[in-house]
């Protein structure tokens, strides 16, 4: 990133134009309030993506999709982050990371598999795994929202003693607690999942947001995590969740389990996705980094904003992406925060519930928006706390 950063993606649309987008975000509550929710950033998109779409559009491009593009320029965008290596050779394009994350459980475990999440966690693993038929471990975070040794231990060794194999499924990044799992932390628990037989799928959607100071570890660059398999996408980072499509990596280690995938190609990942991700990660380095800037500055802001104006509440410092995780509790509201905030101060936060067990009373803020919105949001939200606080004193 240079040293003085001209273009600010998160300053770039206003709250009328935002509202006229019909994508999730701005269409699911109406024009009353203001959506921090859903992993959707509000920015415009980086040119080159633009340009490759567009290209594809008037050419008529819009067939099956062909070749490994996706995974060549992963790769290449892999090293250059993160001096990771992968081969092409071992990715598959899939339609989205939730769907590839099925596609891997059903192809390297049988259907009494367990798999272990480590909530809270992004509420979809549970709801995804268990429409499976999937039994569901839960090995809790700690009270700082980072993986948790004892719980994991705990899990892995009930499923070792059931004798039925196991799956630990992470997100790396952790959302909703912006926490980038230390290669120490990485270490850990693939020196478990070794000693207990238990497989690693990465969600590592989140990668490339990395705040100052942070660093992503891919978990296929840890030690004793060599037969883990990842499934990532250019989605979150580059704002394209419309246009589907993702990737599975899997190391050396994997490829008699994945080579399966490689039939599904023509029946995967959207070839429009396909366009947009590739162009995204060979030719929108600048743009991402633009953003990473005005994120950088958002989580500070927005540490001054939960000081400000809601006193008491916990915010966890995000170490990467742009959710942040704000403990509520100590606010003392009757009811869930998220709920009080949508109904009482049109403001719209995820709720802490959604993202499963250690989540009650928690909210998560989506904080790429521009300062603006985000300084209006938790303006209402501390508006709403103040009345909420002034209704019990009174009674
Ligand atoms: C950790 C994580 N994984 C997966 C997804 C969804 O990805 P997709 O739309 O590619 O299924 C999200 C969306 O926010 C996410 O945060």
């Amino acid at each position: 990133m240079t040293s003085i950063q001209l273009f600010h993606p998160l300053h770039a649309l206003t709250l009328t134009q935002l509202q006229q987008r019909s994508s999730a975000k701005w269409q699911r509550y109406g024009k009353g309030v203001l959506p921090l929710w859903v992993a959707e950033m509000d920015v415009p998109l980086a040119e080159p993506i633009v340009e490759a779409v567009h290209h594809a559009m008037e050419m008529g491009d819009t067939g099956y999709g062909s070749g490994d593009a996706y995974g060549e320029a992963f790769a290449e965008f892999a090293w250059e982050r993160w001096a990771w290596q992968v081969d092409p050779q071992d990715t598959y394009a899939v339609i989205d990371v939730l769907t590839g994350i099925t596609e891997v459980i059903a192809q390297i475990s049988g259907d009494d598999v367990p798999v272990v999440l480590t909530p809270p966690v992004y509420g979809p693993f549970h709801k995804y795994v268990s429409t499976m038929g999937r039994k569901i471990l839960n090995a809790k975070l700690t009270p700082k929202g980072r993986l948790n040794p004892k719980t994991l231990e705990a899990r892995f060794a009930e499923i070792h003693k059931a004798g039925t194999g196991g799956i630990v499924l992470i997100s790396n990044p952790h959302n909703p607690t912006g926490v980038s799992h230390t290669r120490a932390e990485l270490e850990m628990l693939a020196a478990l999942a070794q000693k207990y037989g238990i497989r690693i799928i990465s969600d590592e959607i989140h990668a490339p947001l990395q705040m100052p100071g942070h660093v992503f570890t891919p978990i296929l660059t840890v030690a004793g995590a060599g037969s883990a398999i990842v499934v990532t996408s250019a989605s979150k980072s580059f704002n394209l969740a419309g246009l589907k499509a993702a990737l599975i990596v899997g190391g050396k280690e994997s490829r008699a389990h994945l080579s399966a995938l490689r039939e599904g190609h023509m029946h995967g990942a959207s070839h429009l996705g396909v366009i947009s991700h590739t162009a995204a990660l060979r030719h929108g380095g600048p743009w991402l980094d633009a953003v990473i800037g005005d994120l950088d500055a958002n989580r500070h802001l927005l540490s001054e904003l939960v000081a400000k104006h809601l006193p008491g509440a916990r915010y966890f410092m995000p170490e990467s992406t742009y959710l942040a995780w704000v403990d509520c509790r100590p606010l003392k509201l009757e009811g869930d925060p998220a709920e009080i905030f949508e109904k009482k101060g049109k403001v719209v936060f995820s709720p802490g519930s959604f993202f499963g067990e250690g989540g009650e009373g928690h909210i998560r803020i989506n904080f790429a928006t521009s300062p603006q919105i985000l300084t209006e949001a938790l303006r209402r939200a501390g508006s709403t706390v103040r009345r909420a606080q002034k209704k019990v004193d009174a009674a």
